[in-house]
């Protein structure tokens, strides 16, 4: 059974509609990634799964077989997702310590603590005391995935972690990711790079203009068919 099963989903921002009859599925312990061209629904989608949409949300979302609530952000968590957001979203007064720790305490309990979190990113136990604001942005990602993780999520979401971050940086963050999948998490991974998508995942889902436009393996799909459903070229 898949631990995560959407079908139909639509989302409005008012009268607008950015999402249309989006349908996907993740088993446990996979990594799907999930590639668009700006403004293809990819954060609308992450927000509307995790409970954080404002506006009208339709369609069946499934989670390990119970149906998701569509506006309750704490009851997403309690059942095991956490989202690292589109721009980290940090909060700029408190420290990175501060930070982690609010989340330790918000979150569910299990095997990632505070500790663990300063042994998958050490740069984090030495800048503890550090504002968030004076990290780099690569070291403030590394926050904001800790503070995920603190909520020991079953299927972590990740929004565009690479954004404005140097290839080098790039690289270290997804090898820390790689490292908590092989503890048992389960990944949601939205990129904008697809050749960084494909890498990570076992199956990739390409969305332009609130559909999904094609999904397939990682492996199988070729270069030419995702760069088609991500500009919009293919043949009819
Ligand atoms: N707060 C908002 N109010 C109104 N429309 C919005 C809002 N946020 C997003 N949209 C619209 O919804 C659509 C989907 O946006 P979304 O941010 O989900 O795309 P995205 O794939 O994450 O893009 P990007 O790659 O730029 O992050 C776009 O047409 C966008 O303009
Ligand atoms: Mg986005």
């Amino acid at each position: 059974m898949s631990l995560l099963e959407l079908e139909g989903v639509e989302a409005f921002y008012g009268d607008f509609q950015a999402l249309f009859g989006v349908g996907l599925s993740l088993d446990e312990g996979e990594c799907l990634g999930l590639v668009g061209s700006n403004g293809a629904g990819k954060s609308t989608l992450m927000r509307t799964i995790v409970g954080a949409h404002d506006g009208v949300v339709r369609g069946h979302l499934r989670f390990d077989g119970g149906e998701l609530p569509h506006h309750e952000p704490h009851k997403a968590v309690g059942l095991g997702l956490a989202l690292v957001p589109e721009g980290r979203k940090l909060f700029r007064s408190l420290t990175v310590e501060e930070n982690l720790l609010l989340a330790e305490e918000a979150g569910r309990k299990g095997q990632w603590t505070l500790a663990r979190v300063n042994e998958l990113f050490p740069i984090l136990k030495e800048f503890a005391k550090r504002p968030a604001t004076r990290l780099s942005g690569g070291q403030q990602q590394m926050v904001a995935i800790g503070r995920a993780l603190l909520s020991n999520p079953r299927l972590l979401l990740c929004d565009e972690l690479s954004l404005g971050l140097a290839p080098i940086v790039i690289k270290d963050i997804y090898a820390s990711l790689e490292k908590v999948r092989s503890e048992g998490t389960s990944l949601l991974v939205v990129e904008q790079d697809v050749e960084a998508a494909r890498r990570v995942s076992d199956h990739l889902v390409c969305m332009r203009s609130g559909r999904v436009v094609l999904s397939g393996s990682s492996d199988e799909l070729s270069a030419g068919q995702v760069t088609a459903a991500y500009f919009g070229t293919e043949a009819a």
